[in-house]
């Protein structure tokens, strides 16, 4: 670790979701931030770059690039991206496990890797299996190291808000209602890294579950009708919804099951982020509202 008052944080994944949270929590910090990026000319990437962060371009399957743009650093986040069929699934533990490789060779004091909720267990999705693959190459490297695992995002929702029908909100999922789906915002995946990066927050264990709401399908449809001033209800789909993608249908048939409902890591996540969203201030942030021409009944 240098000496400098001011820590180097190297970032995989600044250009999306997670790892652009992670940033944003980073540079509020006072920190400065070293972002892995396979396009430096991308818009996101200048984006960053025009924000002051460092633009470090790697090729992600070359080790020697990888190596040498984590040297120096005071720590290391990374994530790996959404992955679905087997090709996809075999590529992110590749690229999992070349980024664990590469923080050994370069020496990185601490890493942060960005797995999911389920990973630890026998979830029987492949794209939590991947991540537990990669967790178990990471356990063995040696480095020191923290494991956060996010719950579904509340992001989520940007895309699956309930709609208007007949004067009341519905929500759809493919998820029985009474079921408490966990929730987190991407906002706050990114509070919790940096402050396990910047060493201001421990992870008793090693890992821990990223989370910040827990609600069943008829609780989510009302902190969306509450925040509208609507009635609203939820109706359950059948995973047939999903159109035989057997990926998703073993994701959701997870939520539905008894893996999912393991005890909440809530206060774990309270105590490093005292101020964790939850859905309702989450749905305010985003300043979500039902369109001006709604005809209330
Ligand atoms: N959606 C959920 O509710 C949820 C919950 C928990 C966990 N997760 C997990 O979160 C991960 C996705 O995270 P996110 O939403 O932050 O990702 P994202 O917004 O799609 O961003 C992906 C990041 O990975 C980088 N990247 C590097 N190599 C890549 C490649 N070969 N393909 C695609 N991107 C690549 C991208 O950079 P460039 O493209 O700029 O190079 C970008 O920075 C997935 O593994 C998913 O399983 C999702």
């Amino acid at each position: 670790m240098n000496t400098r008052a001011t820590r180097t944080i190297a970032v995989f994944g600044a250009t999306g979701l997670q790892g652009g949270a992670v940033a944003d929590a980073l540079l509020a910090r006072g920190a400065e931030v070293r972002a892995l990026v396979r396009s430096p000319e991308s818009e996101r990437a200048r984006a960053l770059a025009a924000r002051g962060v460092e633009l470090s371009p790697v090729q992600t399957g070359e080790a020697d690039s990888l190596v040498a743009a984590l040297q120096g650093a005071d720590a290391f986040y990374f994530m790996t991206p959404d992955s679905h069929g087997p090709e996809a699934i075999e590529a992110e533990i590749r690229l999992g496990t070349a980024l664990v490789d590469a923080a050994v060779a370069a020496q990185v004091p601490q890493v942060v890797f960005n797995s999911v909720s389920g990973a630890e267990r026998d979830s029987g999705v492949a794209h939590f299996e991947s991540k537990r693959r990669v967790e178990e190459h990471l356990r063995r490297s040696g480095l020191r190291a923290a494991i956060i695992r996010p719950v579904a995002f509340m992001e989520n929702f940007a895309t699956l808000a309930p709609r208007v029908e007949n004067g009341e909100l519905v929500l759809r999922m493919p998820l029985p209602d009474g079921v408490p789906l966990k929730l987190v915002a991407v906002r706050d995946i990114g509070g919790i890294a940096a402050a396990i990066l910047l060493g201001t927050a421990d992870v008793p264990g090693g890992a821990v579950e990223v989370v910040g709401d827990e609600l069943t399908g008829s609780q989510i449809a009302e902190a969306f009708g509450a925040r509208a001033g609507f009635p609203a209800r939820y109706e359950p789909l059948p995973l047939s919804v999903l159109g035989g993608d057997a990926e998703d249908e073993s994701m959701f048939r997870y939520f539905a099951g008894a893996g999912a409902a393991y005890r909440s890591d809530l206060d774990a996540v309270k105590a490093i982020e005292p101020a964790v969203w939850n859905l309702t201030e989450w749905i305010r942030s985003t300043g979500w509202a039902l369109p001006a021409d709604v005809v209330r009944l």
